[in-house]
């Protein structure tokens, strides 16, 4: 007579006490809280019960074995399901440091000169720069004047857009100066070229830059401006060493943007400019220029600073 451990005893895998008993392993089971061995130590527990109770060891065991293998292997992360892990990945970086410096590591968002590329209808973005709402435009004769510009002297308007600062400089410095008025996008330099035979401006050159270079001659300037333009550079550090190499040593850097304040500026100028003046500033004095002075203007939603190129 048969005492238990055949097919049909209450020891046998296939008993339904055994499936029963097997359903209680499995709560054991996720007791483990390990979710790759839930399953497995599941079925391990089962096995190893059946096993003490049965006289079928013998067959339980190589199961039992190669269930455990296989837990452990996913234990220690060796498992096919997991996904791998992306080179760079938020995972597997280092932490961003908190709060400016996280913002000074990044450039612009390539969507804020997307649009020129991608819509560079000359005149409309005329009609936005060249607008009296606009306080650059207003006050364009306060900010050239802040500038200092004498005859004779090499002036690059870095981000030149519809060109209109390049044109007032070109007088300025006469026919013994230089103006060399770039951009990054191609339908304005075609524009500033035509500016410069419509005016018949002698001392202009409209130059092609790239997104991390001002394309100018090593020593060329005597100043460099940028205005609305620091902001929009998308490497600026890559961007401000190109300029830093092109002006001659004491030069000035003139940088007008945004005052960006958390809880006074405007939502545009919170969304679309990344950082405040401060941030700008460090940057600035990392690529070798020195800070020299803030010239206080009618302007309300802009600051005008210079540097001294060391
Ligand atoms: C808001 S507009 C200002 C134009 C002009 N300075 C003015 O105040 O009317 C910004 C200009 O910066 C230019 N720009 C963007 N990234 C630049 C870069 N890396 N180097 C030079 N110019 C850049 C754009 O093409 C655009 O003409």
């Amino acid at each position: 007579m048969r005492t238990g451990g055949g097919v049909g005893s209450s020891h046998s895998p296939f008993h339904p006490w055994s499936r029963v008993r097997f359903a209680l392993c499995c709560l054991a089971g996720l007791d483990i809280g390990v979710p790759h061995l839930q399953a497995h130590s599941s079925a391990a527990i089962f096995l190893i019960g059946e096993s003490l109770m049965s006289k079928y060891v013998v067959r339980c065991l190589p199961p039992l074995f190669f269930l455990l293998l296989f837990s452990g292997c996913e234990l220690l992360g060796v498992s096919k399901s997991d996904p791998p892990k992306e080179q760079g990945s938020a995972s597997n970086l280092p932490p961003s440091p908190p709060g400016e410096e996280a913002v000074k590591s990044a450039g612009a968002n390539p969507k804020l000169n997307q649009r020129y590329f991608e819509d560079p209808d000359v005149e409309k973005w005329k009609k936005r720069f060249e607008e009296e709402s606009r306080e650059i435009w207003k006050y364009r004769q306060n900010i050239v004047d802040a500038i200092r510009l004498q005859k004779g002297m090499s002036v690059g308007d870095i981000g030149a857009g519809t060109g209109f600062f390049s044109v007032m400089f070109s007088e300025l410095v006469g026919d013994d100066g230089r103006v060399y008025a770039m951009d990054i996008v191609p339908e304005f330099v075609t524009h500033l070229n035509q500016l410069k035979e419509r005016y018949d401006l002698k001392n202009l050159q409209a130059v092609l830059g790239t997104r991390s270079s001002v394309e100018l001659p090593h020593r060329s300037l005597d100043v460099a401006f940028l205005c609305d333009v620091y902001h929009h550079l998308e490497t600026p550090a890559e961007t401000m060493s190109t300029l830093h190499s092109a002006l001659k040593p004491g030069g000035s850097l003139i940088i007008v943007d945004f005052v960006r304040e958390e809880g006074k500026s405007s939502s545009f100028v919170l969304g679309h400019v990344r950082a405040g003046q401060e941030v700008f500033r460090r940057e600035i004095e990392d690529v070798g220029f020195e800070f020299v002075e803030e010239i206080a203007l009618p302007l309300e939603e802009n600051y005008f600073i210079r540097f001294r190129r060391k």
